[in-house]
């Protein structure tokens, strides 16, 4: 069924009564979120406008006073930010704070209240090439940040049969792990130096969770592609205006693999609904995104 999307043809009017809303990342040029969401308030004739802001790390606990002392309803959290911005806002979810990373925060008067969408939002990208979800299944996760924390969580959550971490830092493995032994009966363990081929043979879904793949990393891969094969399935939680360097050489290879935007609209669903209390437009964002690169 061919789906006729309405774009709004005026112009749109920015006035005093504008609500602000954005994205806080480093680096973040190369963030889809400020199309996907402006088209959205702007099909659904909302009084919003959504910005991208590159806030350094040494500036995170400045840009969420600012945030709070300039009125913005709400913004995203990318990387490197999601775990560290924790500390830094008023109240959490439940979720937020059990899985210890945020990338959507709502101003509930005044109030910074942090929210995890990116949990909901993996489990349904991973639904897309892996139907029976991460129930019963093994999980590779490369990466020991915020997103791979939301990872991490979701699978443990929804009975996975093993989770293995693979990050350069060993001791935000192992922090990782810990955290895991409250999300859930999953046995997660440490990708030790010398262990690659051994854990990969062990998995099923093969994660990057991990900034590999962006800015000046665009052409690495966070575990080599030689060792991947046709069992599994490849979800790089990276994306770009062209597609990342994991999913061109998977693909390359026949393997099943999808970039960052599957999840990237999923999620910003979900935080969409958080800030404006309406259902988003799945199928303008998405057109929004797909016109953009791969
Ligand atoms: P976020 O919380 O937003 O996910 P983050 O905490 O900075 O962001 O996490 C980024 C992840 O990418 C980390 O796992 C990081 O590894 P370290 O824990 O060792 O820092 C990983 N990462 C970033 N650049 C990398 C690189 N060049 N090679 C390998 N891993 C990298």
């Amino acid at each position: 069924m061919e789906v006729r999307i309405q774009v709004a043809s005026s112009v749109r009017r920015i006035t005093a009564h504008t609500g602000l809303l954005g994205v806080i990342g480093y680096p973040v040029d190369h963030s889809l979120s400020p199309l996907m969401h402006n088209a959205a308030l702007e099909h659904q004739g909302l009084d919003l406008v959504y910005l991208a802001f590159p806030v350094d790390p040494s500036a995170l606990a400045e840009a969420v006073s600012g945030a709070r002392a300039l009125g913005m309803r709400g913004f995203n959290v990318t990387v490197p930010h999601k775990a560290a911005i924790v500390a830094l806002l008023d109240r959490l979810d439940a979720l937020a704070a059990r899985v210890g990373a945020v990338n959507t925060v709502v101003n509930d008067g005044g109030s910074l209240v942090g929210y995890n969408t990116d949990v909901t939002g993996f489990l349904e990208a991973l639904a897309t090439v892996w139907p029976r979800g991460a129930s019963g299944s093994r999980l590779l996760v490369a990466g020991a940040g915020g997103a791979a924390r939301a990872v991490v969580a979701a699978a443990c959550a929804n009975g996975a049969s093993r989770v293995w971490v693979l990050n350069r830092t060993r001791e935000r493995a192992a922090a990782l792990c810990e955290a895991a032994q409250a999300w859930g009966a999953t046995p997660c363990r440490i990708v030790e130096a010398g262990m690659l081929s051994e854990a990969m043979a062990d998995a099923d879904i093969l994660v990057n969770a991990t900034s590999v793949g962006m800015a000046e990393t665009v052409k690495l891969t966070p575990f080599p592609v030689d060792i991947v094969d046709a069992r599994h399935v490849v979800v790089d939680l990276v994306y770009g205006s062209s597609q990342t360097a994991l999913v061109t050489q998977a693909r390359a290879k026949g393997i099943v693999a999808i970039d960052g935007k599957e999840m990237l609209l999923r999620q910003a669903a979900s935080s969409y609904l958080l800030w404006t209390g309406r259902e988003a437009p799945l199928d303008v964002m998405r057109l929004a995104i797909r016109s953009v690169g791969s």
